[in-house]
């Protein structure tokens, strides 16, 4: 079976071809995937604009499908369903990969299949060389989202706790922005604090002892601006560096104790981290080092699958379609969104 999977929830387009055996447990194979990224679109206006990305992922997703197919060597008419991001996301932009989807199924006279992007986030891991086994802790770090799950298993899942204000990626991003560094801010910040003292600053860990499985990140941002605002006009490359860091370090420390307290909490001895932030070098490092001693296996996606694109959604729909799991609508059925749609409500 050939699923197509599109993903256009923010500011990336993605189409990817997965190909399965029905009702086996061997795992779905990636064909081929093609990515356009619209961040130097919204770098100018220091965000993603909704409204730019909708139009681009219509003018990008037709090309990036005939890519795929082309690299994969498999005709369109071969598809056995196209699967897409149905949320959650930004409206306009999800609109614009269900829309696709769904003519792409009314014409080829084949089913659609709606996938949660956070659950293809989840799953993301499967497509690696060593893919996790079930049941497992999942730290789900993206620009939106900053949970821990338990994963039980496909379409399993039991909130552990989330943030209650900012996500990481969120954090990341607009503590970069107050350091002057371009959108999205995480991978630069990260790079400048390989540069700096990551004890330089004292930041706050809202939560770090809570007890519970939660974050908070909504006070770091006030506290790295009141360390610029401190550092006044002309701030030296290794104060900034120095704050990056600082910074930095008050993240990973928070993901990292919540993310060791969750496997406590569950006895699972398996992490699988997912979501841009899970991109991060110093919390791969360190997350590895604690979970080592723990003895707790961790597995991450291939550092090109941590942010979006559409071989996790095709992923999560052949995952899903194996199991007979997933409800795929026949062609002509029309399509929806849903911008806000948390994750255990697929279960
Ligand atoms: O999962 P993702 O691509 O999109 C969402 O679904 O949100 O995550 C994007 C987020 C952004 O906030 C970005 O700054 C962050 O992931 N990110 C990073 C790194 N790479 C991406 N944050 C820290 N360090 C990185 N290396
Ligand atoms: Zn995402």
């Amino acid at each position: 079976m050939l699923v197509l999977g599109i993903e256009s929830s923010c500011d990336e387009t993605g189409v990817a071809l997965v190909e399965f055996e029905a009702a086996s447990t061997t795992p779905p194979r990636l064909l081929a995937d093609a990515l356009h990224s619209q961040i130097s679109m919204h770098q100018a206006y220091g965000g993603v604009v909704p409204e730019l990305a909708s139009r681009d992922h219509i003018r990008r997703v037709l090309p990036l499908t005939r890519e795929v197919l082309a690299k994969s060597g498999r005709p369109l008419t071969e598809i056995d369903l196209i699967a897409y991001t149905q949320g959650p996301g930004l409206a306009g932009a999800l609109l614009v990969g269900a829309g696709v989807a769904a003519s792409l199924a009314a014409a080829l006279d084949r089913p659609s299949l709606a996938v949660h992007h956070l659950e293809g986030h989840l799953l993301s891991p499967f497509l690696s060389a060593d893919p996790p086994e079930f049941p497992f802790v999942a730290l789900l770090v993206s620009g939106g989202h900053s949970q821990l799950m338990r994963v039980d298993a496909v379409g399993s899942y039991e909130l552990l706790g989330e943030t209650i204000d900012d996500a990481a990626g969120e954090a990341f991003d607009k503590s970069a922005k107050l350091l002057g560094l371009p959108y999205p801010g995480g991978p630069h910040l990260a790079k400048l604090a390989e540069q700096g003292n990551p004890e330089a600053f004292a930041l706050p860990r809202p939560l770090l002892h809570s007890g519970k499985p939660d974050f908070s990140f909504a006070g770091l941002k006030t506290a790295v601006l009141t360390q610029v605002k401190k550092l006044g006009e002309a701030p030296s490359e290794q104060q900034k560096a120095d704050l990056a860091a600082s910074t930095q370090a008050a993240i990973v420390e928070s993901l990292l104790k919540k993310s060791l307290l969750a496997l406590k909490e569950t006895g699972l001895k398996r992490l699988v981290v997912a979501g841009g932030v899970g991109a991060n070098k110093s919390l791969r490092e360190q997350l590895n080092a604690a979970c080592a001693k723990r003895g707790v296996r961790v597995h991450y996606p291939e550092l090109n699958l941590c942010t979006d694109n559409g071989a996790m959604i095709a992923m999560a729909a052949a995952l899903r379609l194996q199991r007979g799991m997933g409800k795929p609508l026949p062609a002509g059925s029309g399509f929806e969104v849903r911008p806000r749609w948390a994750l255990d409500a697929v279960n």
